[in-house]
């Protein structure tokens, strides 16, 4: 049995197949890649495996259970958490407080309910110190001391995305899913990137699904690397397998060059 597959997904749009009969699985502490031109389905594979979109066809598999028609709540509880492509993060709150948050709202605490109830040394208070202490290891493992009481919506775009990506680590999660987590960095950002992807499949034993445009990180990085276009497969290999492809080559033409 696979840790975690995607059987014959299938969505439409419209008459636009966006996913068509997507098929792969990955081993527990991968590091998986997805690539492929704007538009092919990438991020809307993210969205069914999260539970926001469900599929017309296919199964999800995670650990043995199907994933399909459970909310994305469930489904983040199951251990499967992800970034977006397009940061969202409470921008009026910090840096300590959108981690916080994570944690209470996954954890579903009953920091409100239970505080009022007993004494300080509440079931209550002492799992807040809990949540606390992990997200202070989250802290500091991303580096984000130096902005831990600013609001995010004040940060630099590549700082912002390390704190989502410090989010969904503050789930706990068992399975991330990172949609293009090194856009807008720069390179030294990018090269830091790197490193605590697969610092966090060491130090927190998590499988990672990578959406990446950039190939120097998906060669670097990647266990096995899927290419799609169009909705469909290409070719699932090793990244220098993927890279050379011809097919591979041919969908990036007249998109940008492969590198
Ligand atoms: N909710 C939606 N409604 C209509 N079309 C959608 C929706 N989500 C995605 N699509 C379409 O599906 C295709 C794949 O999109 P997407 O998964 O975002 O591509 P990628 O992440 O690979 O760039 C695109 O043509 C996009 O316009
Ligand atoms: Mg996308």
């Amino acid at each position: 049995m696979a840790y975690f597959s995607v059987e014959h997904l299938n969505i439409s749009f419209g008459g636009l197949r966006a996913v068509n009969d997507i098929s792969f699985s990955v081993e527990k502490n991968e590091i998986f890649s997805i690539i492929g031109p704007n538009g092919s389905g990438k991020t809307t594979i993210f969205n069914l495996i999260s539970g926001i979109y469900r599929p017309d066809q296919g199964a999800i598999m995670m650990e043995g259970e199907n994933m399909v028609g459970r909310t994305p709540d469930r489904i983040a509880r199951k251990g499967i958490a992800r970034t977006f492509q397009n940061i969202e993060l409470f921008a009026n709150a910090t840096v300590m407080d959108n981690l916080m948050l994570a944690r209470h709202i996954h954890m579903r605490t009953s920091v409100f309910g239970g505080a009022f109830m007993f004494g300080k040394r509440s079931r209550a208070a002492r799992e807040e110190v809990v949540h606390r202490e992990k997200v202070e290891k989250i802290i500091d493992f991303l580096e984000l001391q130096s902005v831990r009481d600013q609001f995010v919506g004040g940060l630099a775009y590549g700082k912002r995305k390390l704190v989502e990506l410090g989010r969904a680590l503050a789930l706990e999660p068992k399975v991330m899913l990172l949609d293009e987590p090194s856009a807008g960095m720069n390179n030294e950002e990018k090269d830091d990137l790197t490193i605590w992807i697969k610092d966090i499949r060491e130090d927190f034993q998590v499988t990672i699904l990578l959406i990446e445009h950039d190939m120097n990180m998906i060669m670097g990085i990647s266990d096995r690397v899927f290419a799609m276009n169009q909705g469909q497969r290409i070719v699932l290999g090793k990244p220098g397998e993927v890279q050379g492809h011809p097919e591979v080559i041919k969908a990036y033409l007249g998109e940008e060059a492969i590198s």
